[in-house]
């Protein structure tokens, strides 16, 4: 058993011997969330703010089951941002493995795979308006796909080295200068983002990378420092 499961489990055990209801799980969010999460909630909030007065919108490519896209929704909401959030997936989980993924990440083939119906039932329960759910394959984006649309913030968390090295090429002329194109594991070893980030960087000199922490996730950003 990994790590994050026995801590889930040890807190899960407190939960029951100090008599949390479901609802006391979910509100009491400073006792039951683990670093982690409150890391990546941070740093989101930390980009969106640092962002918030670049040109564009904000798209996030990988949703899964929107956990990170609720989260960028609700910090546009209670900072009154009014930036219209994108989100794009295929809803067919990992499955466009290359020589240049991992042979570790293998085992997550076929895992993530999320429900656009799920996702919008969210949405519609927390009355979030403006957001656009993209049901497309990045491996099949070309430049041009986002048309005239300009980005101040992206958050790439596909995992794998085609689909996030083509929505790279394909993105590019829609993010501002100034904006930031964040990923969530561009340094993790078990995936190959941090290859399509190598690659991506070989012909385009417009980002600047910089690495967030290069233990916890979101890790790696690339800000665009000209166009
Ligand atoms: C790790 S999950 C994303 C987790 C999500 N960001 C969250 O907050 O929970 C990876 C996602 O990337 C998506 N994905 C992988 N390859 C893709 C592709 N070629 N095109 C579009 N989405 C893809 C999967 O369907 C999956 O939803």
């Amino acid at each position: 058993m990994n790590l994050k499961k026995k801590k889930y489990q040890k807190v899960i055990r407190l939960k029951k011997k100090f008599k949390f209801t479901d609802f006391d799980l979910i509100t009491n969010y400073g006792l039951f969330s683990g670093d982690t999460n409150l890391f990546k909630t941070l740093t989101i909030f930390d980009l969106i703010s640092k962002t918030s007065s670049v040109k564009g919108d904000i798209i996030e490519l990988g949703i899964h089951r929107g956990n990170t896209s609720l989260l960028i929704k609700k910090i546009l909401s209670i900072f009154k941002i009014k930036k219209k959030l994108y989100l794009l997936d295929h809803f067919k989980g990992l499955i466009h493995y290359n020589k240049d993924d991992t042979k570790r990440s293998k085992v997550f083939r076929n895992q993530y795979i999320g429900d656009k119906k799920q996702i919008q039932a969210f949405l519609n329960f927390f009355k979030f308006k403006n957001v656009e759910i993209i049901d497309k394959d990045a491996t099949t984006l070309k430049p041009g796909f986002f048309k005239n649309k300009k980005f101040s913030l992206a958050y790439f968390d596909m995992d794998l080295y085609v689909p996030t090295l083509r929505a790279l090429e394909s993105i590019d002329r829609n993010i501002s200068v100034g904006g930031i194109i964040v990923f969530d594991e561009g340094h993790h070893k078990l995936w190959s983002e941090r290859f399509a980030i190598r690659d991506f960087l070989k012909k385009n000199k417009k980002y600047k990378k910089i690495f967030i922490d290069k233990k916890r996730q979101p890790d790696v950003i690339l800000k665009k420092i000209k166009n």
